[in-house]
């Protein structure tokens, strides 16, 4: 797989990325997460703490990285190893980080080759932690991850879900992709910071369905991702966020968003107002469906029939959500320093580019910020990747380079901090 960030196999400028692993059941999981970095061209070294060797074996992690594994400073004295891993590496991810790990890690402790490697870094530490929600949410955990952040750290927040026993809470390693992915933005250098906590965030994605009879629908080749990255990015700065879902592909709910699952346009803008109402941010990734059907019929339409011509069908406008959105705010039905974000679906022709049909879309939905994208001949619906520009209202056009959707959506939502900073 070929990402537009990575470095590439083979390429001079390979990365470095030193992988943590601590002593909880997720460490299995680190293998994935190791695989998933070898596989976009970095150079991968693993560092497992003692304890995460009684989960998996060196056998593993050696393999998986093609270097030799070690976890103590005692190990390849000569080459000062546990100066130069932490020295020379591009980027730390820790995942699972433990508790325990945390807490040393928060004590700027250096007694395994792991922590005096995080201790001598000064490339991004991105921490994934695991471990019992009681764990996750005793006060000791929670100061040593609030130090860890006003040092820099990145510590995601951990995943809701089943834990090693038959119990289900917060404390879940994340997918491995989902840190992989995430690490990556923090990697390319877009900042997520921790800082929107009792902010709520509302975002709309993937596309409406129309229906037409019980088994045919009009529907459109969103996937969701792009909402769902924003989702997760928001859900990551610490925000409580809902997602208003139509059609997405089975796309992971990121930890700790609820999702609303809608069919029609008519359904998504219920839901949007309602959801809204006390939102600080409302953001508009869903493709819409602009018409619908003007009846739907109660069974299945026959070819050929004279009450059913499919060669013919009326159809009659949908109302304009974004747009409906920005009055209610306007009028006082939602918070009133909402702010609110759309997106821009465009082709470009002969005579208008992009930019242009973005920016009068801009002008006419009246929201505070819009992401342009150039879309068709196989960009950006369903694909991994985007691009495009951020217009706001308060600043010329920025250029969102070609990137992954988390990589596109941190720097929507930090634009968006821009603007509630001010
Ligand atoms: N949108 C909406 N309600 C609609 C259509 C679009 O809220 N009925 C929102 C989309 O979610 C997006 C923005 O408006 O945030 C622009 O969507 P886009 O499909 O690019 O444009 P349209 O408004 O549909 O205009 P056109 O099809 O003419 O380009």
């Amino acid at each position: 797989m070929n990402h537009p960030e990575s470095a590439g196999a083979g390429s001079a400028q390979r990365r470095r990325i030193l992988i943590g692993v601590a002593g909880g059941i997720a460490a299995y999981k680190a293998c994935h997460l190791i695989r998933d970095f070898t596989e976009h061209g970095d150079d991968v070294r693993v560092i497992p703490t003692e304890a995460a060797l009684n989960f998996v074996g060196a056998a593993t992690f050696e393999a998986l990285s093609g270097h030799p594994v070690s976890t103590t400073v005692f190990d390849a004295v000569d080459e000062v190893q546990h100066v130069s891993l932490g020295q020379q590496a591009d980027a730390i991810v820790i995942a699972p980080a433990t508790a325990d790990l945390i807490a040393r890690l928060a004590g700027g402790r250096a007694d395994d080759l792991l922590s005096a490697s995080a201790l001598v870094a000064t490339c991004p530490v991105i921490i994934a932690p695991a471990m019992h929600t009681e764990m996750w949410l005793n006060p000791a955990t929670q100061d040593n991850v609030a130090t860890l952040r006003r040092r820099g750290v990145t510590v995601m927040e951990p995943a809701h879900g089943r834990l090693t026993g038959t119990d289900t809470g917060a404390g879940r390693l994340p997918d491995p992709e989902q840190i992989a992915e995430f690490a990556r933005t923090i990697i390319a250098g877009h900042r997520v910071g921790h800082d929107w906590q009792g902010r709520k965030v509302v975002i709309s994605a993937g596309g409406t369905q129309e229906n037409l009879d019980p088994v045919r629908y009009f529907g459109n080749r969103s996937s969701g991702r792009q909402g769902f990255a924003l989702a997760e990015i928001a859900a990551q700065r610490g925000a409580d966020v809902t997602i208003v879902a139509g059609n997405t592909e089975a796309l992971p709910v990121p930890s700790g968003a609820a999702v609303v699952r809608v069919t029609s346009t008519r359904d998504m803008q219920e839901a949007m107002n309602a959801e809204s109402a006390d939102a600080d941010i409302v953001i508009m990734a869903a493709a819409v469906a602009d018409y619908r059907p003007a009846s739907v019929a109660d069974s299945k339409m026959k070819k050929g029939t004279a009450d059913a011509d499919l060669a013919h069908l009326e159809l009659v406008e949908n109302p304009d959500i974004l747009k409906g959105l920005v009055e209610r705010r306007d009028s006082g039905s939602l918070n009133p320093d909402a702010i609110i974000v759309g997106f821009a679906a465009e082709t470009g022709d002969e005579t208008t580019t992009v930019l242009e049909y973005a920016q009068r879309k801009f002008a006419k939905k009246g929201c505070d910020v819009l992401m342009a994208n150039e879309v068709g001949e196989g960009k950006v619906f369903g694909q991994p990747t985007s691009a495009g520009w951020i217009l706001r209202r308060d600043a010329e056009p920025v250029v969102v380079e070609p990137g992954s959707k988390q990589v596109v959506a941190a720097q929507i939502l930090e634009a968006v901090n821009e603007i509630l900073k001010k």
